[in-house]
């Protein structure tokens, strides 16, 4: 099934490609239609993808572990699985090899566009807040770090008629972190993913007001424990980074704008993140 999969989007063009992300292709077998997720190498969009995207704040908190493209196949095939055992509504995984999976295709939009595009909609906010609550609660009971969602920003949520679905915990998480410290530092990264996923400030602040409220006073003094840790002094290494790969090379029409890419996680962002934390204590 796979490498039907695979001959069939290597017939595809490129423009299909960049309109679905870096490595996932919507392909259509006996009329029914799936999608393909491919962990390659050689994929140059995919390293500019993993720099402009939270990857890079990842790194800044030091949670990841192994970044081989088997290894992250292999725990987001078996997050996946387990969220679905556990009752999660997930896209259903057709085939998977080392470096590619199979997913049923769900219609569905990303929950940054919607958020973003329409009006603000604190009922649907308040139902992914349900959701990645659900998933922490499981992961707690089952003592096991790796049912977190270990890449949680806007975009790894889809809106479907059934509901808001996680996708893509392909993320390795280090193991000899524990589950509260890897579990601090995701929250944290979430909300530094949802500072950059708005473009409307007033929206972007009863959102993260919202996600904060969501959350108990331990879990929001741990973030503020891995806040005043995080090293922005390797800034200067993401924005150079940044620049070489994801600027230069494309300095035409798919160059990133260097202040889109890189002010998410500026000293500014972080300041603006400790007020928030800083807020939701005291209230
Ligand atoms: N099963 C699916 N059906 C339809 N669209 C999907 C499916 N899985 C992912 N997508 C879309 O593809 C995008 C990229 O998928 P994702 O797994 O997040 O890959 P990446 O690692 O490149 O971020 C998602 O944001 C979503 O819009
Ligand atoms: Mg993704």
């Amino acid at each position: 099934m796979i490498n039907l999969a695979i001959e069939l989007i290597e017939e595809q063009s490129a423009e299909r490609v960049l309109s679905f992300g870096a490595s996932c292709f919507p392909v259509e077998i006996k009329g029914e239609k799936y999608f393909l997720k491919r962990n390659c190498n050689g994929a140059k969009l995919t390293s500019v993808h993993n720099y402009i995207s939270g990857l890079r704040l990842h790194d800044l908190l030091k949670i990841t572990g192994i970044k081989d493209i088997a290894g992250r196949t292999r725990k987001e095939v078996s997050t996946m699985s387990s969220w679905r055992d556990f009752g999660l509504p997930v896209p259903r995984i057709v085939a998977h090899d080392n470096n590619n999976i199979l997913y049923k295709f769900v219609e569905s939009s990303g929950l940054s566009g919607v958020l973003n595009e329409g009006p603000y909609s604190p009922d649907l906010f308040d139902d992914f807040l349900g959701l990645y609550n659900r998933i922490r609660v499981l992961a707690y009971e089952e003592n096991d770090p790796d049912l977190l969602h270990s890449d949680p920003h806007l975009e790894n949520f889809l809106v479907s008629s059934d509901g808001i679905m996680p996708i893509d915990p392909g993320v390795v998480l280090r193991s000899d972190l524990g589950l509260p410290d890897l579990d601090a530092k995701l929250n944290l990264y979430l909300c530094y993913s949802l500072f950059r996923s708005f473009s409307d400030a007033i929206k972007r602040d009863k959102y993260m007001t919202s996600f904060l409220e969501n959350l108990s006073d331990s879990d929001v003094g741990n973030m503020t424990k891995v806040n005043e840790r995080v090293d922005f002094s390797s800034f200067k290494k993401l924005y150079w980074g940044v620049r070489n790969v994801a600027i230069l090379p494309f300095s035409g029409k798919n160059a990133v704008s260097l202040d889109d890419a890189v002010l998410p996680y500026s000293e500014k962002t972080y300041q603006t993140i400790e007020g928030a934390l800083g807020r939701r204590l005291k209230s």
